[in-house]
């Protein structure tokens, strides 16, 4: 297996090109589902996640076929309709064809997906969704059925959680069912109005895009378009907080900074700045005082459903947190595990005590991490110990770092653009 080796304490400087966002792209290649013929989709990154999607697409049918970070795919002929568990272990957002497929052709049957790292993460939300909507539901030998008697009927659809992969898979499934169907507190993240814009474009008919409560008028077909993916606002925040954690200036570009609303305010506190135009974000550590980067100032976090801090910059924060001159609390509401990082940052050298789902960062200022041998275990995770490393004096190795693939393109070439003495080698 590969591993990073990092040599940290070196300043980042320059500016890195953000890609496509990985939560939108495999939505809305799931979505090319709903209809035969010719689909493009541009910005799609070219990540191990996306390249299962695009597997699994296959393994129902699709032709599909990459020109630069343009994906065309054909779904004319669909021969399947299941999506079987070996593709569906490594990555649990299979089960966004379950909506798509019921929605075409009346069936779907997806391996259930395990839990992952960080948590059970089981698709309750999903299944009650789809039944109100007429569709019956069986688990068999660790698969989920769907089947539909007819045509699928509107209906209303309330999330306890607004579930992001439950209003993508419920919207899907809705978006040609006969009447209408009201989805009353739908999760309000970017990647699902990425995804409203393509089923638009489409020709579905959905109001209350950006809001907790989607309304859809069924239509009897949908039409093959052109969509293009969003930028990834999980990788803008991990650049935006690798310069806060190692000092310099970078500029991000072709990213949605009003997509980070949460994350900006929280480093203005810490005492970066930083500085936007429509599609660039510069994050800087000003001089003071003769010291060579600012200090960084500890600030609380309470992960939340967007726009509140994203659960997906968590880990990153955390790893920021743990160079800051005071104590910060990280609370994580929206995952049951998701403090896996934390074991690996104190073998650097960091001072957290985890307290059921919060966790106590006594910041030890900067300068103070020590490299060391550490282990990703999930994706996010894995980005926070590539930004401890980037921090720390000496050098780091982390192993299983495939994780870090899932979700981040050409990393290593892109922290080396700015400066920072990073490669990747054989374990
Ligand atoms: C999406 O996962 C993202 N993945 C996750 O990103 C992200 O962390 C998460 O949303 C929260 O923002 C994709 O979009 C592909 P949820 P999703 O359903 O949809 C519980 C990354 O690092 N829940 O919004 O699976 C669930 O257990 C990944 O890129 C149920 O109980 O998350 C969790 O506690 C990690 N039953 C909470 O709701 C359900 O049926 C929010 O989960 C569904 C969810």
């Amino acid at each position: 297996m590969d591993q990073l080796i990092i040599k940290g304490g070196v300043p980042l400087y320059g500016s890195v090109v953000i890609s496509g966002a990985k939560n939108a792209a495999l939505p809305l290649i799931a979505a090319t589902l709903l209809a035969p013929g010719l689909h493009t989709l541009h910005n799609v990154p070219d990540l191990r996640d996306t390249r299962t999607m695009l597997k699994l697409l296959e393994i129902l049918g699709a032709q599909w076929e990459r020109t630069g970070t343009t994906i065309r795919i054909n779904n004319d002929r669909l021969t399947g309709v299941e999506a079987p568990y070996d593709l569906v272990k490594t990555m649990r957002a299979s089960v966004l064809v379950l909506g798509p497929l019921l929605a075409r052709s009346g069936f779907a049957k997806v391996s259930l997906p395990g839990g992952c790292a960080i948590g059970a993460r089981p698709i309750n939300y999903h299944l009650k969704g789809f039944e109100q909507l007429g569709v019956t539901t069986r688990l068999e030998q660790g698969y989920v059925e769907g089947i539909v008697e007819g045509r699928m009927r509107g209906g209303t659809v309330y999330f306890d959680i607004p579930s992001v992969t439950g209003t993508e898979n419920v919207l899907m499934a809705s978006v040609m069912a006969k009447g209408k169907t009201v989805i009353k507190n739908a999760a309000k993240e970017p990647e699902v109005g990425n995804l409203i814009d393509m089923l638009f474009a489409m020709g579905a008919e959905i109001e209350g895009k950006g809001t907790d409560r989607l309304i859809v008028q069924g239509v009897d077909q949908l039409q093959a378009t052109e969509s293009t993916i969003i930028p990834d606002r999980i990788e803008t925040g991990t650049y935006m907080i690798a310069v806060a954690a190692t000092g310099g200036s970078v500029t991000i570009t072709n990213c949605n900074p009003s997509h980070l609303p949460a994350l900006t305010e929280k480093l203005l506190l810490c005492g970066v700045d930083i500085a936007t135009t429509e599609d660039t974000v510069t994050v800087s550590c000003p001089d003071v005082a003769g010291r060579s980067i600012c200090p960084l100032q500890s600030v609380d976090i309470t992960t939340l459903p967007y726009p509140g801090f994203p659960t997906d910059l968590q880990a990153q924060f955390m790893a920021l947190m743990i160079q800051a001159e005071g104590t910060a609390i990280i609370h994580e509401t929206i995952f049951e595990n998701r403090f896996m990082h934390v074991a690996e940052l104190k073998r650097m050298g960091a001072d957290i005590t985890i307290e059921g789902s919060r966790a106590i960062v006594r910041g030890i200022g900067r300068g103070k991490l020590c490299g060391a041998p550490v282990m990703a275990t999930d994706l996010r995770a894995s980005a926070s110990l590539v930004i401890a490393g980037l921090a720390a004096s000496g050098t780091t190795q982390i192993s299983r770092i495939y994780h870090l693939e899932r979700g981040y393109e050409t990393m290593v070439e892109k922290l080396q653009g700015l400066g920072a003495q990073v490669a990747k080698v054989k374990e």
